[in-house]
């Protein structure tokens, strides 16, 4: 077995090879090193995959590539983006872009949804970039970069679009499937908690960034941002929170109510309680559901949403207490041969079929239907290593790392514990390996941590005592 540092170096090793350059600067890096398999679009820069490199490069102290990211794709952002000629908003970021030589001249081209599998839509793409401004930030102390006109006007026109009123009374965006990291139809659409938690991060994080520079204008969207927060973390805390109380209250709940006085809004059913959820949050557990909607709570565990509201403070201390006992209670079915499940469970038989639409590369216990994603590891580590579940940190590292390298640092682990590599799993993933420089940097440096979270009161917004 490696040591550590043999590890480290070698994964090292890899992100470099991974950088993408323009005009000799770099820029990004590609989602995978495979040369064995059609690159897809796996040579591209991913927004939401650079964001884990970015992790693993502000961690240490390496600022440059971040921020010509950060310029490159805030251009990107600003230009016209259309499928069969209908344009979509401003403020959308691309899920990814790549360099190209066209008359001797390296260029950008960018991946906007309208030629990704499925056309599914970034809608977290912005959101990362957001996030990675305010880390960029905090790590680097930058003001003048974040004060110039190119970096305030994207903050504001990716507020405009995410702003912008819509059809409902609730305080979430609505999304379509496959608009985040799990990019494939999975019944995700509607209120998908990874998302929201995303926009609660990019709110908090662009009003930081907007208060370093005082102005009206700034002013006017700092007060929206504060509206809208302190609504967004009141919805998100009440409606998608659940532990054994919340779990009574629903299984208890009257139905078919009409009126403002009611007690279950979206007329919750217990009989859509899975039988696996009351022994999840039994005692001193709980988690945020994967979504809310009319008659439907999605019970299933979405590990990103519910790690990044650990880290952004959305969950209180109470909430942070018990998804911290979750993970711990139900390591071996999220983490047991590798960490972790992007989400739990699986779909399995008509439900897969319906849901996925019978997609194969989703199959049960496969790929984002309950696979096992070690790209995750740095949020285990960020959201753990100043704790006392710190030993969670060292135990994921522990399962993952030698078995990462060993297997060529895949993409994903299939099967019910993970133990599987992925079945169309790319090899040299880049964010595998930036997660684990990630967590295995945390795990050195644990005071990095609080670097990466934000304060547990949202910057001027009170948290509303009704919707
Ligand atoms: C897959 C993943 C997506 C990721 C992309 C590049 O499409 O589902 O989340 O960004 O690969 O790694």
């Amino acid at each position: 077995m490696k040591d550590n540092q043999d590890m480290l170096t070698a994964a090292w090793r890899l992100l470099e090879k991974a950088v993408v350059s323009h005009g000799g600067n770099p820029v990004g890096t590609v989602a995978a090193l495979d040369a064995g398999q059609t690159a897809l679009n796996y040579d591209q820069v991913f927004v939401r995959d650079f964001f884990v490199s970015a992790v693993a490069f502000l961690l240490n102290d390496r600022f440059e590539i971040v921020r010509n990211f950060l310029l490159v794709t805030a251009d990107l952002q600003s230009i016209d983006k259309s499928m069969d000629c209908f344009k979509a908003g401003r403020g959308l970021m691309p899920a990814s872009f790549k360099t190209i030589e066209k008359q001797g001249e390296s260029r950008f081209v960018a991946d906007f949804g309208e030629q990704a599998i499925g056309r599914v839509t970034p809608v977290d793409s912005s959101l990362w970039w957001l996030l990675l401004l305010r880390f960029y930030l905090v790590f680097s102390g930058d003001r003048e970069f974040v004060v110039q006109e190119k970096i305030q006007k994207t903050v504001k026109a990716i507020l405009d679009l995410y702003l912008v009123g819509h059809f409902e009374l609730i305080p979430t965006l609505l999304v379509p499937d496959g608009a985040f990291m799990i990019d494939r139809r999975m019944g995700m659409y509607g209120h998908p908690l990874d998302v929201e938690v995303l926009f609660y991060a990019g709110l908090r994080a662009s009003r930081e960034i907007l208060a370093i520079h005082a102005s009206e204008e700034n002013s006017r969207y700092i007060g929206e941002i504060d509206h809208r927060t302190g609504h967004l973390l009141y919805h998100l805390r009440t409606y998608y929170w659940l532990d054994k109380g919340r779990l009574d209250t629903i299984f208890n709940y009257e139905t078919e109510e009409f009126g403002a006085d009611t007690t279950n809004k979206y007329n919750l059913y217990a009989t859509s309680i899975p039988d696996w959820a009351p022994a999840w949050v039994g005692g001193n557990e709980g988690y945020f559901a994967g979504n809310i909607g009319p008659g439907r709570m999605d019970f299933r565990f979405m590990t990103l949403g519910n790690l990044l509201a650990v880290m952004t403070s959305l969950a209180d201390d109470d909430q942070t207490e018990k998804l911290l006992n979750l993970l711990e209670n139900q390591w071996d079915t999220l983490a047991a041969k590798m960490p972790i499940k992007a989400c739990f469970p699986a779909l399995e038989g008509r439900d897969w079929h319906i849901i996925t639409g019978a997609d194969p590369k989703n199959s049960p216990w496969s790929y984002h239907n309950g696979g096992s994603w070690p790209f995750l590891l740095w949020l285990i580590a960020a959201v753990t290593v100043s704790t006392d579940k710190q030993f969670l940190a060292k135990r994921a590292l522990d399962t993952a790392a030698t078995k990462l390298l060993t297997t060529d640092w895949p993409e994903y682990f299939d099967g019910r514990d993970g133990s599987q590599v992925g079945k169309e799993a790319r090899r040299l993933q880049v964010w595998t390996i930036a997660g684990y420089i990630a967590a295995q940097t945390l795990m050195e440096n644990p005071e990095k941590a609080a670097l990466l979270s934000f304060d547990s009161e949202p910057g001027g917004a009170a948290c509303p005592l009704k919707v």
